[in-house]
């Protein structure tokens, strides 16, 4: 059997998942479901899909400290040469942040690659060819604007919004990650729910970067209500 050596993992490349996501809160299942496919003999692309601040872009992050990665976002991938890097540095990983807003040249490409491992390009007339082994990993906010034969290439995992119980776990670990105490962060989070109404982790950590106290949490909440 012919092994290509570049297409095997070096040890580093296959960290362990538990290690690689540890900045991210639950989702215990999805990490484990990378970390069996970054040992996956054969490429298996992995899709997340779901609401804003669901964690799908710190996922890609994550995968990006993996050895010969290449990250890039959807609405980027043709202005930064996707297809050139993938011909020129044939990456194990390939990463797309938002690949809805891929144009539909690269989405097309894609649908080879993941198959077959053929990457084709043809431009000025002229079509080039390479066999390549690339895992894709890619966030979508929604599944509309993609390809149906590339949406089915993937294993598709559907984030839902977070509940108020694991909004409050995820934005209180946020919060003492940036320094905020544990009870103001507390406060923070029952505010941006309860008050604003808001499900987005950022407003967190938005107010806990302007906040000192309690009564600063109120305030910035009901300014901010003014203002919506
Ligand atoms: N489960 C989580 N663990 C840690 N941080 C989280 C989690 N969910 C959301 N966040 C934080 O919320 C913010 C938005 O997350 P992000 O991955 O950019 O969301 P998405 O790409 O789904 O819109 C980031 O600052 C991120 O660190
Ligand atoms: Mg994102």
């Amino acid at each position: 059997m012919h092994v290509n050596t570049r297409d095997l993992p070096s040890k580093d490349s296959c960290p362990k998942s538990g290690e690689l996501f540890s900045t991210i809160v639950g989702y215990n299942d999805v990490k484990k479901i990378f970390g069996l496919s970054f040992t996956s003999q054969k490429p298996v692309h992995i899709l997340l899909v779901g609401p804003p601040a669901s964690a799908k872009t710190l996922f890609m992050l994550e995968c990006m400290k993996l050895e010969r990665s290449y990250f890039t976002l959807g609405s980027h991938s043709t202005r930064s040469g996707m297809l050139e890097y993938l011909f020129e540095k044939r990456p194990r990983y390939l990463i797309v942040d938002e690949i809805e807003h891929m144009g539909i040249k690269d989405q097309t490409a894609l649908l080879s690659l993941m198959e077959t491992g053929i990457l084709s390009e043809t431009k000025f007339q002229k079509t080039r060819n390479t066999q390549l082994k690339t895992w894709v990993f890619a966030t979508s906010n929604g599944t509309n604007r993609m390809l149906t034969p590339l949406l089915s290439r993937f294993i598709t995992l559907h984030f839902k919004q977070y509940k108020f119980d694991n909004f409050h776990e995820v934005a209180s670990h946020m919060l003492v990650h940036e320094g905020v105490g544990s009870e103001l962060a507390s406060k923070i989070a029952n505010a941006v729910w309860w008050k604003m109404k808001s499900k987005d982790i950022r407003d967190c950590l938005k107010i806990g970067r302007l906040a000192k106290s309690e009564q600063d949490v109120d305030w910035i909440v009901d300014t901010f209500k003014n203002y919506r």
